[in-house]
């Protein structure tokens, strides 16, 4: 699977976002070493702070499925991650992330990403 490849899986999956509210889908996919590809999409709720973001469901999805920190190659999301999916994205260790920004596909590290992490393990 290549990093085109897994982001043409997140602009897929977007589609089954549910943001009825920001009207905003955001599709992600992630890459296990072992080749798995796991998938989310943002869910939005009334109560607005309780919208989980699409990194979060697919990073979740992977946890129950017995993935964890240092399984993950690559995450692809339709949008640039947000202050706190950046956090997750450090907490699983994955490799790189490609993301659109303003009409660009960018490839950056978690540390790139959030710089002077906090880490506590
Ligand atoms: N959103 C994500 O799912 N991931 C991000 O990294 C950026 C923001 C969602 C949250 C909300 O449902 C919508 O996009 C608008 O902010």
């Amino acid at each position: 699977m290549t990093d085109d490849d897994l982001l043409s899986r997140a602009d897929a999956i977007a589609e089954r976002a549910y943001a009825p509210y920001s009207e905003f889908n955001v599709g992600v996919a992630v890459l296990a070493r072992d080749g798995t590809v796991f998938e989310g999409v943002n869910v939005e709720n009334a109560a607005y702070p309780l919208g989980l973001c699409a990194e979060e469901n697919a990073i979740g999805t992977a946890v129950t499925q017995g993935y964890g920190p240092g399984d993950f190659e690559a995450l692809a999301v339709n949008a640039s991650p947000c202050g706190g999916c950046r956090q997750w994205l450090w907490q699983m260790k994955f490799d790189r992330i490609i993301f659109r920004n303003a009409g660009q596909v960018v490839t950056m590290s978690p540390a790139e990403l959030l710089p002077e992490t906090f880490d506590d393990l």
